[in-house]
Formats: structure tokens, C-alpha cells, sequence
């Protein structure tokens, strides 16, 4: 049984603590939240759950194994620093950290201490993105062309980070997980309008093979979309996260070019096929994700979603920012 301490109990913290409790491995023994409010939310919902409002208690507690860290992102770093010095393994949240060198450093003493660190990508353990990985591992799609998301809502407005850090890590921890090759460069525009970070962006992520990215992040969109293209050499694939049935339709779509004899004799070909929407498994991702860090700590493997994955999305992010001043200037990787 691990058992975790949770620091933060805002919008996200209290989905952790009720995964940590309904996993079979985990166990929430601690939560903290500087915030009386917050954490008389906690007693309400857990009565009897030992709840501190100083987390160096929770970081020193010999009854803890681990700490998930599920509070703002310019706090990460130093709480997850404190974690490791005190031997707990860390969960924490996207984006890993506020900068590369933050994320690296930690990465190294958790190394060094032989401690586990998860970032929380939740969304490759949701059923949809495990589909999907199914089917560019397998061939299914041929050979990436392109990945193209809209992520856009009305709010939730972060105010220590743009709109970039906070909604772009999800599609760039999935590209990571199913491109599978290290990004060669970066492009980024966005605009302020309310309250000192850009909260409308646009980022475009060049990767090696000819395989283009582009994410549209937005918090001040009049209608909430999640929607994902994938196309690939042999089928093209929409997702719609926001569906309950068919959130990805395969199309059995693509084009063909020929050459005939002379420059002007380019033959088009397209092929319009079937169209199949795959099962996808039902499970709350947090709790797979949760389940999983629990056995990656028992068995001593190393997650995928480890600290290193949460550096080269911090990474990805730190370009755009750089290009995004500069008005999407290309900045290499
Ligand atoms: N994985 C996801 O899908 C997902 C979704 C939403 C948010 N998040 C991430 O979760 C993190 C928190 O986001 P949120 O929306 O819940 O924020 P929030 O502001 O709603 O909640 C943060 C909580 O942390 C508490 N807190 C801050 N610093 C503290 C400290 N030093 N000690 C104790 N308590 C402290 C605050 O009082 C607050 O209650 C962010 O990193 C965000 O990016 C992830």
C-alpha cells in the first residue's frame, strides 16, 4: 500500500484524493491546503482525513510515501524538491515544472535518491489516447502526416501561467507519447486581453519526417471543443472528446500522387473508404494512472510519464513563450 499526501485541494486536487481512494494500492493519508475553506471541504467530503494547512508537516510525516503535488505550477518545483529531500516519491501535476532547469534538477535527485517521479498527463491513460497510440503503433494510420487540436472553452483563467502552459501540455505530453521523435522546432502566437498573460494562442511544433503540429488553445472561446485531427499516410482519424459514443472515427481516407511523363502530369488519387468508430475502454483515468503509480514504485520500474517526459513537454513550452514575445518567431529546439 502506498500512502500518498496531498498537497492541494482546489479544482483538481480533490479528483486525486478520491482516485487515491478508490485504487486498491494507494491510500490519501495526509491532505494540505494553505486555504481554511479548502480544507474544510476535505473534512466534510472525508471525515476522519487527517487534513494541515503547513505542508512541511506533510512533507516530514513518516506516515507518508509518497506526495502528490496538485497546486499551481510556479509552486511545483519547490514542493516536489522538499518531497525528494524528505525520501517521498512525487505525483505532480502538468506542467512538470516553470522551467527546464527546475525540471532537470529535480530529476537528478530523484536519481540520486532512487525515488520515483509521475507528471500527471492524465490524458494518456484516458481510453481515447490509449486507442489512438493502438493504432500508430500498429501501423493502422501509415506513416504520420500531421496532428491538429482545438482546445478551447470559456475560463478556466490561470493566473500565474498563459493559456500555453496551461491547456497546451495536454496535447503535447499525447504528441510525445504517440509521434515518438524529439521535436526540431517551434512556432507561437497569442494576444493578452484580461489579465496579463496570453489567454488566445496558436503554436505550431515542426518534427522530424515531415510531421507538422499545430494546437489552437483559447480561454475565451464562446463554446468548449476538444477536438483532435491525426492523419496518416493510409487513414485519417478524428477525436471528439467531448462525446460519450464514437469520441475517435477512423476514416479509410487518404491521397495518392502519381507522376505521369512531363512536370504537368501529376495524377491525384483519392481514396474514400469505410469510416469505424473503435471501442474505447470506460475507465477514469486517474485511476489508471494512480494504479500505475503505485506498482511503478512496488516493482521499481521507471513510468513513461516520468520526470524526463514532464521535461520535454516544459521544454516545448519554453520555446513557445520565446516565440510567442517575438511574435512566432522559429525557435529551434
Ligand atoms: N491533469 C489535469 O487534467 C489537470 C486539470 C486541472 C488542473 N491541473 C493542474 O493542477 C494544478 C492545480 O490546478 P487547480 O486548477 O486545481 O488550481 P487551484 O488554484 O484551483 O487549486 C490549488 C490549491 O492549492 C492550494 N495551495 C497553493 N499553494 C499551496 C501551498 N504551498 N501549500 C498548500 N496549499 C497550497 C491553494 O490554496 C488551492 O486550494 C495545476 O498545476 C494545474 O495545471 C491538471
Amino acid at each position: 500500500m502506498i500512502r500518498v499526501g496531498v498537497i492541494g485541494y482546489g479544482y483538481w486536487g480533490p479528483n486525486i484524493v478520491r482516485n487515491l481512494n478508490s485504487v486498491e494500492s494507494t491510500q490519501c493519508a495526509m491532505v494540505c491546503d494553505s486555504s481554511p475553506k479548502a480544507l474544510a471541504r476535505v473534512r466534510k467530503a472525508y471525515p476522519g482525513m487527517q487534513t494541515v494547512s503547513d505542508c512541511r508537516e506533510l512533507l516530514r510525516s513518516p506516515e507518508i510515501d509518497a506526495v502528490a503535488v496538485i497546486t499551481p505550477v510556479w509552486t511545483h518545483y519547490e514542493l516536489a524538491k522538499q518531497a525528494l529531500e524528505n525520501g517521498k516519491h512525487v505525483f505532480i501535476e502538468k506542467p512538470f515544472t516553470s522551467s527546464s532547469e527546475q525540471a532537470e534538477e529535480l530529476i537528478e535527485l530523484a536519481a540520486r535518491k532512487g525515488l520515483t517521479i509521475m507528471v500527471d498527463h492524465t490524458f494518456l491513460f484516458t481510453g481515447a489516447v490509449r486507442k489512438i497510440r493502438e493504432l500508430t503503433e500498429s501501423g493502422s494510420l501509415g506513416d504520420l502526416y500531421y496532428y491538429d487540436s482545438l482546445r478551447v472553452n470559456l475560463g478556466l483563467f490561470q493566473h500565474d501561467v498563459s493559456v500555453i502552459w496551461d491547456l497546451a501540455p495536454h496535447d503535447l505530453s499525447i504528441m510525445d507519447h504517440i509521434i515518438k521523435a524529439e521535436p526540431e522546432a517551434v512556432v507561437a502566437t497569442g494576444e493578452r486581453h484580461l489579465n496579463g498573460v496570453e489567454d488566445v494562442a496558436f503554436m505550431t511544433i515542426y518534427f522530424p519526417r515531415n510531421v507538422i503540429a499545430h494546437i489552437n488553445v483559447n480561454w475565451l472561446s464562446p463554446v468548449k471543443i476538444r477536438t483532435t485531427l491525426i492523419g496518416g499516410q493510409k487513414k485519417m482519424l478524428v477525436w471528439n472528446d467531448l462525446v460519450a459514443d464514437e469520441k475517435i472515427r477512423v476514416y479509410d481516407k487518404g491521397v495518392k500522387i502519381a507522376s505521369g511523363e512531363g512536370i504537368r502530369d501529376v495524377l491525384v488519387s483519392y481514396r474514400t473508404g469505410d469510416m469505424w468508430a473503435p471501442q474505447i475502454e470506460q475507465l477514469e483515468a486517474l485511476h489508471v494512472e494512480l494504479d500505475y503509480f503505485a506498482r511503478c514504485i512496488m516493482n521499481q520500474e521507471t513510468p513513461f510519464n516520468d520526470g524526463h517526459a514532464g521535461l520535454r513537454v516544459v521544454r516545448m513550452l519554453e520555446a513557445a513563450e520565446v516565440s510567442m514575445q517575438k511574435r512566432g518567431e522559429l525557435v529551434s529546439l
